[in-house]
């Protein structure tokens, strides 16, 4: 099968593309025939290394780790698919060496969901990884619910965007920070209210819309923003990060909790994300359409990290 892969860390221009035996699924995976693949910026980070101490590295490396396309096989232990139905999956594994920048992945069945009906595959291939990311990070960890007040970091990007969604879809009343020419995009999404974090201190734009801040913010950028984000919040309230683990001196000096979730594959959840896309509750983001042999040309774009939406390899 083709793939874009690499045989030793750096930049993205270290992915080539190259020939690869297509896997065979074990008793509980699923072969599937990858259309399109997402770009997330986990891609750019396994190219230059960065996860090679949290989960073992086998070269050569296809990284990726979202896929919309169709079953091919399944494994002799797999009832829920039989062959021939249109899926897409957050796609990581124990080993970091077989991802999605490729024709095909075998995959655990219970990370598998159906796709949405109305979504094409490119559509569908930007939701896995961002949008289990958004859901465990809203409703896992913070239990987002109708009237509460949440803050969404970078509410134009990936993950961002489908929390935006998330959050008005269950009547969380929802602000976002994104750069103006983002406004309208963001607002469209669901927010109520969008602060230009380029012109001005996201605290104080906040503390004029909500005087006690928000019971939630969802930080995805991470650092000085996640630092910031504690002077945000109610005094009981949370911040949820992607980025930063819990701090508990900043706990302590802002009256808050916080916590940090890192995104499981599930089946079940990103059934449920299916279900609320094909019943047009939220909209799939916005996409932009590379080919796979553009993959290092979109991880670039992705790490300059103004990406409005997804970036979407096609395959085939
Ligand atoms: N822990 C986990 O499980 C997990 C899962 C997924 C992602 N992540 C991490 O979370 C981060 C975000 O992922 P992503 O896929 O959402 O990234 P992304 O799509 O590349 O994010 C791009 C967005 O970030 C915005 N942005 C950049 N700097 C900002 C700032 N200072 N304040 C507010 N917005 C800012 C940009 O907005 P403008 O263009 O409007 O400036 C752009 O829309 C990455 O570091 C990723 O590795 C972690």
């Amino acid at each position: 099968m083709r793939a874009m892969a690499i045989t030793a860390y750096g930049g993205p221009d270290r992915l080539k593309l190259v020939e690869l035996p297509i896997p065979t699924p074990g008793p509980d995976e699923v072969l599937i025939e990858i259309t399109y693949t997402a770009v997330n910026p986990v891609d750019w980070k396994i190219c230059a290394g960065q996860l090679k101490d949290r989960f073992p590295n086998v070269f050569p490396i296809i990284p990726g780790w979202d896929a919309a396309g169709t079953v091919k096989a399944v494994g002799t232990s797999v009832a829920k698919f039989s062959g021939g139905e249109r899926v897409f999956a957050y796609c990581r594994k124990p080993t970091i060496q077989w991802g999605t920048y490729a024709e095909y992945v075998a995959m655990n069945a219970a990370h598998v969901a159906l796709m949405p009906k109305n979504l094409s595959f490119a559509e569908a291939a930007a939701i896995p990884l961002t949008g289990l990311t958004a859901w465990q990070s809203l409703f896992d960890c913070a239990c987002l619910d109708t009237g509460r007040t949440v803050l969404i970091h970078a509410g134009a990007g990936g993950v961002g965007g489908m929390a935006v969604a998330f959050a008005h879809h269950v009547g969380a009343k929802v602000y976002a920070t994104a750069s103006r020419a983002n406004h309208d995009y963001v607002r469209a999404r669901g927010a109520t209210a969008v602060i230009d974090y380029t012109a001005e201190d996201f605290v104080a734009a906040l503390k004029r819309l909500e005087p006690e801040g928000v019971d939630v913010v969802f930080d995805t950028v991470g650092d000085d923003v996640y630092r910031a984000s504690f002077a945000a919040v109610k005094r009981g309230g949370l911040v949820v990060s992607i980025r930063n683990q819990p701090d508990e001196a900043l706990n302590a000096k802002h009256g808050v909790r916080s916590g940090y979730v890192f995104v499981e594959p599930d089946g079940e959840e990103l059934g449920a994300i299916a279900y609320l896309l094909e019943q047009g509750a939220i909209k799939p983001p916005a996409i932009e359409e590379m080919r796979l042999e553009d993959a290092a040309a979109a991880l670039e774009k992705n790490r300059a990290r103004h990406m409005r939406g997804k970036i979407v390899l096609r395959i085939r």
